[in-house]
């Protein structure tokens, strides 16, 4: 049996911009996704915390059972603390601790592998993505995806001539709160939706490079630990996804709502419900801006700790 966990995460700059290959910075929260893999039985089948595997419950880890398993039956156990459909990363989360359990079972997993696997697992479980959210569960911490390699350098993923070079880059110096609107969002659907709008207008591809301009900007001053200019950035990157349309009433609502006792807020992930984040050395102050306009505050930490094989047994 071996044990694994894998933290969620929250997008600081760039998201749906990096489907399409542009720089975007990522941070990994402490939420964390744990995943027991039993090889079982020959004869036996392989069951999600005792039932059978169900390629609609449990896709990703269906994917990554089928891609990894060389067809041997296993047993999984999930505990998630990473909430889901809020735009944490909770399916990338999941994507990680299992298949790096199961690649865990014949030893040390190479987070390069691993990498270039859960990014196939997401590929294929939705179409279009980034690696995003995979890389940086694997390598905790923050995680900018740049088109070229320079300092910091983890990995290279490459799909459709697009390459993704995966940085370990510096967390920020402030707190975090995330503000829950109470409405769900479906990453999918709304990838598939700005897609479209991308094909059919060209102001679209405008704005994802704007937004790619600024995810460096953001990112250079989180590496001189600018605070004030990170938040900067934050704001003008929600108003640019606001006008791709991913953003709606409540998000801007608790984004306006945060941002006089913060360094800046936006949306983080898909969109369209879904979270808004904010960074703040006054957590308090954000929480309460964010109940009073309805939505529900939450603080994680950042976590540094990615991808871990947390026990191994028999
Ligand atoms: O909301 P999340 O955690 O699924 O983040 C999605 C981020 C996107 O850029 C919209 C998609 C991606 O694969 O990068």
């Amino acid at each position: 049996m071996v044990r694994v966990s894998s933290p969620g995460k929250v997008i600081l700059f760039g998201e749906h911009a990096v489907v399409y290959g542009h720089p975007a910075v990522a941070v990994a929260v402490k939420a964390r996704t744990e995943v027991d893999v039993y090889p079982a039985s020959d004869e036996g089948q392989t069951t999600v915390n005792g039932e059978l595997i169900d390629g609609y419950r449990h896709k990703h880890l269906l994917l990554a059972h089928e891609l990894l398993s060389k067809g041997s039956p296993m047993r999984f156990r999930i505990r998630s603390r990473v909430p889901s459909t809020m735009g944490l990363g909770s399916s990338s989360a999941l994507t990680i601790a299992s298949a790096g359990g199961i690649l865990a079972l014949d030893g040390d997993v190479d987070p390069e592998k691993l990498a270039q696997f859960a990014f196939e697992i997401e590929y294929k479980a939705g179409g279009k993505a980034s690696p995003l959210d995979t890389s940086t569960s694997i390598a905790g911490g923050a995680v900018a995806l740049l088109p070229e390699s320079e300092s910091g350098f983890l990995w290279q993923i490459e799909k459709d001539g697009i390459r993704w070079c995966a940085h370990s880059c510096p967390v920020p110096s402030a707190s975090l709160v995330i503000g829950y609107t109470g409405n769900k969002s479906r990453t999918h659907e709304l990838v598939g939706k700005v897609g479209k709008l991308a094909k059919a207008h060209g102001f679209v591809a405008e704005i994802f490079k704007d937004i790619g301009r600024i995810a460096l900007v953001g990112l250079r001053a989180l590496q001189q630990g600018d605070m004030n200019e990170v938040g900067v950035q934050m704001n003008r990157n929600h108003e640019l996804l606001s006008m791709v349309g991913v953003s709606n009433n409540d998000l801007d609502r608790l984004v306006e709502a945060a941002k006089p006792h913060s360094y800046g807020a936006k949306l983080t992930g898909k969109g369209g419900g879904g979270s808004m984040i904010a960074l703040t050395d006054e957590p308090e102050l954000v929480a309460e801006a964010i109940r009073r306009e309805g939505g529900k505050p939450m603080e994680f930490d950042w976590d540094t700790q990615g991808f871990e094989i947390v026990r191994t047994e028999g």
